[in-house]
């Protein structure tokens, strides 16, 4: 069956019968913009151009979020919720297309973290940061942990609904791996947990991509025991100092290392910053590097001893005399212009690649690339244990850039520069499909219809990108959302469209 028409004007009646005042905002609220932009984090989408919600609903309540889901479906105008706003093609707030009207369902106010140190779980809410995780983990326990993201200010909600990965991955696996139990307001506006769910929806809730199947309210997780010290250091080698050499080498150690090693790479200008978390002490990092990485020449004087929660605070803002109610901070107004792309490497790249890759540093426009190593727990665990399937894959490739000017001009040289690097890589990295994850969401990838289908969007047509996330899960994927979302309802620019029956 196909999605009723829309209509906004009866959409905000019903809003209005159904909600307190208070919670919903719409053009003609004096607050209605700084609401709206509360959790933006790329500049490019404050525009006013920008196709924007009719409303915003700051949920307060699950029965908020029920409501709005009914008056949605019932008057034909789609909801996007939004966690943290960190999505990189800001599609928690706003649509490509201003065909049909559509609103948010705001969880920031879902916030609570709720840990249980002795069972080593915790209830977060969608709205939380990982940093307000972290931080509420930390001051319960010193030996427990979570292996997410990260940039502190990222919402719980996206990051785990994407899969999720941060420096534990390589001992722990990813973010969403560690869920156990959900509370979701479902296409029709049931409140279900996961037994009211049923495995096969609770399986495409972590990992699938957010905005696809329900509002995700609240997430149990299962959380890590971490050692009391752990190790960091970040080392610096330039391009005149063998770092061609180091970075191809390093695409075979760094995936093989033990688990409790994490060794990564950002390439920016002609430099190559290795950055390292150890779950030990210094001198097992330095002594690991000695007999698995001699090259890279770590000494003793390069590594410092830590907690896991002040290691959490040195790679978010490199140094270590940090506050840590800085991991409380949600972020003021969005102060920079971002587009990303990733990749995954299944074979190591050619030194000529990364040698003539340098001469893209010094073009107008430039950004970084950050390796992050896989192997270890991830090549644990199979790629259809989760949607997420990049399981097997050396490293994640993820190509950053980001400028503080507006206009169009600046906008196409750092876009193009992106996109041009990529277009090179393609022969080096994974293909058929070539893979991208999806918390790294890029739209050159391909984008529903407007209207596929009577409202409802294309299967075939996002197989193009959605085999790129998803691979052979993306099909699952798509029968889950026939099953539990036929008519299309929570529906954005990429999400898991249903599988026709025809299939
Ligand atoms: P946002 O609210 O924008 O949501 C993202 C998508 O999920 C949207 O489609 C939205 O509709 C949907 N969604 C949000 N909440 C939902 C809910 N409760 N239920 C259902 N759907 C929901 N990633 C990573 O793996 N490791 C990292 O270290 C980092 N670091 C990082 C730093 C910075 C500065 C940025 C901007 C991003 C990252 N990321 C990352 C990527 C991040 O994981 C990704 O953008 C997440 O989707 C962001 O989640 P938010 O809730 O903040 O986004």
């Amino acid at each position: 069956p196909a999605a009723p028409s829309s209509d906004a004007a009866s959409f905000l009646r019903c809003l209005a019968v159904d909600l307190p005042p208070q919670v919903v905002y719409t053009n003609a609220s004096p607050s209605y913009s700084s609401v709206l932009e509360s959790s933006i984090k790329n500049l490019l989408f404050v525009a006013p151009a920008t196709p924007m919600p009719v409303a915003i609903v700051a949920a307060a309540d699950a029965s908020h979020v029920q409501a709005a889901v009914r008056c949605g479906a019932r008057h034909g105008v789609r909801v996007r919720p939004r966690s943290g706003g960190h999505d990189y093609e800001g599609l928690s707030y706003r649509a490509l297309s201003a065909a049909r009207p559509f609103a948010v369902v705001d969880l920031a106010a879902f916030r609570d973290v709720c840990v249980d140190a002795g069972r080593r779980t915790a209830w977060v809410g969608s709205g939380a940061t990982l940093g307000e995780l972290y931080y509420a983990i930390a001051n319960r326990s010193a030996r427990l942990g979570f292996p997410g993201g990260v940039g502190p200010t990222v919402g719980v909600g996206g990051h785990l609904s994407g899969g999720g990965f941060g420096l534990l991955l390589r001992k722990h696996g990813l973010a969403a791996d560690h869920v156990v139990d959900a509370v979701i307001v479902d296409a029709e506006g049931r409140l279900l947990d996961r037994a009211a769910m049923g495995e096969d929806l609770f399986w495409a809730i972590r990992g699938g991509g957010g905005g696809s199947f329900s509002v995700v309210l609240r997430w149990k997780l299962r959380l890590v025991r971490v050692p009391a010290t752990v190790a960091v250091f970040t080392v610096h080698r330039p391009r005149n100092q063998s770092a061609t050499a180091l970075v191809t080498r390093w695409q075979r150690v760094a995936p093989a290392l033990p688990r409790d090693v994490f060794l990564r790479v950002v390439l920016q200008n002609q430099d190559a910053q290795f950055e390292s978390l150890y779950l030990g002490t210094c001198a097992g990092l330095v002594a690991t590097m000695a007999g698995r990485f001699p090259e890279l020449g770590v000494t003793p004087r390069d590594c410092i001893e830590m907690t896991w929660i002040e290691s959490v605070l040195y790679f978010a803002f490199y140094g270590t005399e940090k506050s840590r109610e800085l991991l409380l901070f949600r972020g003021t107004r969005p102060e920079r212009y971002f587009k990303a792309k990733s990749d995954y490497v299944s074979e190591p790249v050619p030194s000529h690649v990364w040698e003539s890759a340098w001469s893209w540093f010094l073009k107008d426009g430039a950004g970084l690339l950050i390796l992050d190593p896989y192997g270890g727990r991830m090549g644990a665990v199979s790629p259809l244990a989760t949607p997420f399937p990049h399981r097997r894959e050396l490293f994640n490739l993820q190509y950053y850039g980001f400028w503080f000017e507006n206009g169009t001009e600046v906008a196409e040289k750092h876009i193009g520069w992106i996109r041009g690097l990529h277009t090179e890589m393609e022969p080096y990295v994974s293909k058929n499909p070539r893979g991208a994850y999806v918390n790294y969401r890029d739209l050159d990838l391909g984008v529903n219809g407007d209207d596929d289908d009577g409202g409802v969007s294309g299967y075939e047509k996002a197989r193009a990108w959605g085999e790129m996330y998803f691979k052979a899960n993306f099909e699952r994927l798509a029968a889950v959302k026939a099953k539990v979302d036929p008519r299309d309802f929570f529906r954005n620019e990429q999400s898991i469209p249903p599988l026709p029956s025809s299939r």
